[in-house]
């Protein structure tokens, strides 16, 4: 099934991109950026993003490491401000 129109791409290549990315890296972050990049196009009305998106995950090597995962510190831990002054 073609997922965008405009590049090409169906739901074949974006999958075996993914399933490439996974295969080379097992830490990498996974975005539609480069899924594009590794097929070697660019997106361009970006109307295929929901499908295009909705397809990727459907792939199950497109999850995100469980070490990398939560790895923002919570918002209240937040109360630093750096580079601004106590006194301020
Ligand atoms: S349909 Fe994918 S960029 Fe236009």
């Amino acid at each position: 099934m073609i997922v965008c129109h405009c590049q090409n791409i169906t739901d074949h290549d974006i999958n075996t991109a993914v399933n490439w990315m996974r295969a080379s890296d097992d830490k990498t972050i996974i975005t539609p950026g480069k899924v594009y990049r590794a097929l070697g196009k660019a997106a361009d009305c970006g109307g295929c993003m929901p499908l295009f998106l909705s397809t990727m995950r459907g792939n199950e090597n497109l999850e995100v490491p469980m070490h990398l995962r939560n790895l923002k510190p919570a918002a209240t831990q937040e109360t630093h401000h750096e580079r601004r002054q106590e006194s301020h």
